[in-house]
């Protein structure tokens, strides 16, 4: 008899899922229709589904599903008995097409993992990608399946007057007992997790868009009534978006109807559901007393990014979740140049860029580097990263930068049109540029491929009338990926007269192909600085040999913004490391001049000052050491904070002033730069003088007529500890207390300080009666905050690993996707010394001796202990 013991005491480990091991499906569903009785506590969904068999072979239909109750099945109308394997249900057909009809019973107030159908608020809403559908009914759950939907959704009309599907609205109809039904009918073939339902008491932010074929579409905002105030902003940016696209990139909606449904429990931002988006009330409701700038800002690239995806992602998608940057790399590409467009293109890259560095270089560095295309994973939503999207999306630019705009935008009108209908690869996205170009892109496909930031190194060398640039790069090994090949890297890169000023040699674009290489200038006739990967054209670490005083140069007059603010970095990191290292005194005169330089400069604009007055994070110094200590690291910084406080205070008061004149209704570049410098030079000020940065605080939140003065005197303050907070965090609860969305910043805001006791506030707030976990976005602002704050994190007695390791676990019973996004940051334990790090790694040994663990957890957890 087969001992079974073994396997039941240890639970297998999740399969592998492989790249490679793609095949095509065997069975495709042209069309389902759908039929909801909803109730929180127990819908009904029937499903009719359409099938038919895909190229010739006799195996069974398997449909996908998870924590379904299965009522009935039918095939042709006919009951059968079902038979599951490896928890699927498979279905036995003899013909080349049959209707296969399910009756399964869902529980969605029960649904805390927020995928599939589930309650948030009141609201019923689903999400699908990557694998939710299948726990709503059975079906092939895989992107290359692709249906055309009717959905019938019926619920109490009461409780839910609002029944929306993805598509267009067919018919509605009062049934029995106070109940109603729509239809809803989508023409597009789409894959299932582009489906959504939403039934809710909901009001209609309605606005209408003219499409440039001169089609009208019906724009609408569902919201709770209380919030219809706050959707404008959302709104505005739709209609920015619909034209855009049409601009850009040629692409022109196609329904009649686009909505955007808000819901306050979701996993992550928002989602391109077709026709249906639904987001995170944070991306949607905005106005300046409750929103930041960068809160607007980013309520705006969102709403632009779903919008977008209705090509890049929907119209054409996705082959298999490998591929997912295809639509995320391309997508966020397209937001990020939608923002451009809309704001200032300089202080645009730089927000970029910072994202990737601070998200995305640590991932690439560490044990869960991966490439934009993975080649296997255990569970996709691991696999949602700011590689796949944010790295993808420079992979793209490269693209750009390399073929140029024009041949860039004919690689996309015909992967549009070609792929139409279509679930594709990355290779087709990069066969489309190589057609419409003529470029040839082997080499470059290596982006797609290798894991792992390249560095290179650049060195000027100058001898008489020629002038040599010497490149050579590297790219490190990263987990699975041992050896790695050159990579095609594109440097925009110019030559500043260090006596002049001007551009010795005018900007060019040098493909660095080879492991080293050399690029000649001619005609260079004075002493040259480099500025080198300007506009930031590729996604490296650059290390460039400097000349005495040229990066000083650089930092006040690089004729190209972002390469400037780089300057500024390079010189700020170069003397913080310094001081970390050498544990001695450190030195602030260069930092201090270049900071008073930008202070007091006439010609740049607020917001860049704002960025380039800012000193590098805590954690990308502790990104570039090796076995940092975190303590030293704060102490040299605060240091540095401290001496440009004091030593710069009158320029900063100057400055302080001065963007006070800021207009608080006004959302135009130049205002929201003035704040932004506001908040800047406040925190300096508070730095070198703290009696004077709290009164000034205070003063500043006591006046504040928007959540930009705000929340950023309420930081200042709560830096300078609980005396100085106290009555503005008070405050501030009482007076946000009905909104969520601020309430969240209370908590965020207090789990950012970079203090040693900051654990024991987060642990009072943790015990706050607002706090849950059962909610992401607190979630996040609790722990998120709390563990993106090294000096709080990093607690040399450990404690701060052992909380978050608390609360990854408890989280983990209720929503794994979510409790698996904190595990990360205890992976980072290479970056430092050997005590914590030895802390850092037994807490991860803790997370996975939990039974009961998620694949979620479990696979991040033990790829972090490597
Ligand atoms: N596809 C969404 C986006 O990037 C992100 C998302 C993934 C949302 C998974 C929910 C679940 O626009
Ligand atoms: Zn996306």
């Amino acid at each position: 008899m087969l001992d079974i013991r073994a396997s039941l005491d240890a639970p297998a480990a999740p399969p592998v899922i492989r790249r490679e091991d793609y095949q095509a499906p065997d069975w495709l569903v042209p069309e389902v229709e759908l039929a909801f009785a909803l109730d929180p506590a127990r819908t009904v969904v029937t499903a009719r589904l359409t099938v038919t068999r895909n190229g010739s072979h006799d195996r069974p239909l398997k449909l996908d599903g998870e924590e379904l109750e299965l009522l009935a099945l039918r095939v042709d109308g006919e009951t059968r008995e079902p038979r599951f394997e490896d928890g699927r249900l498979v279905v036995d057909l003899a013909g080349e097409t049959a209707v296969v009809e399910t009756e399964v019973a869902i529980a969605p107030e029960k649904n805390s993992q927020l995928m599939g159908l589930y309650a948030s608020g009141g609201i019923l809403c689903t999400q699908c990608e990557a694998e939710g559908f299948r726990r709503i009914t059975f079906f092939p759950d895989r992107p290359d399946v692709l249906s055309r939907y009717r959905v019938r959704l019926e619920a109490d009309r009461q409780r839910f007057p609002v029944l929306l599907a993805n598509g267009n609205p067919v018919e509605t109809g009062e049934t029995a007992d106070g109940r109603h039904s729509a239809l809803w009918q989508d023409p597009f073939p789409k894959p299932c997790y582009l489906f959504a339902v939403v039934a809710g008491d909901l009001q209609c932010n309605a606005d209408t868009f003219t499409t440039m074929s001169g089609r009208e579409v019906e724009l609408g905002i569902w919201v709770r009534e209380a919030d219809l105030p706050k959707t404008e902003l959302a709104m505005q940016a739709l209609k920015d978006s619909f034209a855009w696209d049409e601009r850009t990139y040629g692409r022109e909606y196609d329904l009649d109807r686009f909505n955007i449904v808000a819901v306050s429990d979701f996993n992550f931002g928002a989602m391109e559901n077709k026709g249906l988006n639904i987001f995170n009330t944070r991306y949607v409701l905005a106005d300046p007393e409750t929103a930041s700038d960068g809160d607007i800002d980013a309520v705006a690239a969102v709403v632009a990014h779903e919008y977008f995806h209705n090509w890049s992602g929907n119209r054409v998608t996705c082959r298999d979740w490998f591929q997912l940057s295809l639509k995320e790399g391309l997508t966020v590409f397209r937001d990020q140049g939608f923002s451009e467009d809309m704001g200032s293109e300089a202080v645009q890259r730089i927000d970029q860029v910072r994202t990737l560095r601070a998200a995305q270089f640590p991932e690439d560095a560490g044990p869960l580097a991966h490439p934009i295309r993975p080649d296997s994973y255990l569970e996709i939503a691991n696999f949602y990263t700011a590689t796949v999207y944010n790295k993808g999306a420079e992979v793209i630019r490269m693209m750009r930068t390399i073929l140029g705009a024009e041949a860039y935008r004919k690689g996309t009108d015909l992967y549009f049109e070609r792929h139409d209908g279509q679930a594709v690869t990355c290779e087709d996205f990069v066969r489309a540029m190589e057609e419409a170009s003529g470029v040839d892109l082997t080499q470059f496909r290596l982006w797609y491929s290798q894991a792992g930031t390249p560095t290179v190194t650049a060195r000027l060398e100058q001898d008489g009338g020629r002038t040599a640039l010497y490149l050579k790069q590297h790219v490190p090994a990263t987990p699975g990926q041992p050896d790695k090949q050159p990579m095609v890297i594109p440097l925009r890169v110019a030559l500043i007269g260090a006596e002049s000023g001007r551009e010795v040699a005018p900007e060019r674009l040098v493909l660095l192909r080879g492991a080293e290489q050399v690029e000649w200038f001619e005609g260079v006739d004075e002493p040259a600085f480099l500025s080198i990967n300007r506009g930031f054209s590729a996604p490296v670490i650059v290390e460039a040999q400097r000349r005495p005083g040229e990066i000083e140069a650089l930092a006040a007059g690089d004729t190209d913004s972002f390469a400037r603010f780089e300057a500024g970095q390079e010189l700020m990191t170069r003397d913080l490391l310094a001081a970390i290292r050498n544990g001695g005194a450190v030195e602030v005169e260069a930092i201090v001049a270049a900071v008073g330089a930008t202070l007091r400069s006439q010609s740049l604009d607020p917001a860049f000052k704002a960025d380039a007055i800012a000193l590098p994070s805590e954690s990308l110094l502790i990104e570039k050491l090796d076995a940092a200590d975190p303590a030293r690291v704060h102490e040299v910084r605060e240091e540095v904070r401290r001496a440009i406080g004091t030593r710069l205070g009158e320029e900063l008061r100057r400055a302080y002033t001065a963007a006070s004149a800021a207009d608080p209704a006004s959302l135009s570049g130049a205002d929201k730069g003035l704040r932004r410098l506001r908040a800047a030079t406040l925190a300096l000020i508070a730095a070198g003088d703290p009696a004077l940065g709290a009164s000034l605080g205070q003063q500043q939140y006591d006046a504040a007529r928007t959540m930009t003065e705000r929340q950023s005197a309420l930081m200042v303050l709560a830096m300078l500890g609980p005396d100085a907070a106290g009555q503005a965090l008070d405050d501030f609860y009482v007076r946000f207390e009905a909104d969520p969305l601020v309430i969240d910043k209370w908590f965020a805001v207090q789990a950012s300080v970079g203090s040693e006791g900051t654990l024991e506030v987060v642990e009072a707030l943790q015990q706050h009666p607002a706090f849950t976990l059962a909610n992401p976005n607190r979630l996040r602002a609790l722990a998120g905050s709390f563990a993106g704050t090294p000096s709080a994190f990093h607690r040399a007695d450990g404690k701060g690993y052992d909380w978050l390791a608390e609360v990854i676990v408890a989280a983990d019973k209720l929503n794994p996707q979510t409790a698996a996004r904190f595990v990360a940051p205890l992976g980072r334990w290479r970056k430092i010394e050997p005590g914590r790090a030895a802390k850092m790694r037994a807490a991860l040994q803790r997370i996975l001796a939990e039974p009961g663990l998620s694949k979620d957890v479990f696979e991040l957890a033990s790829k972090s202990l490597g």
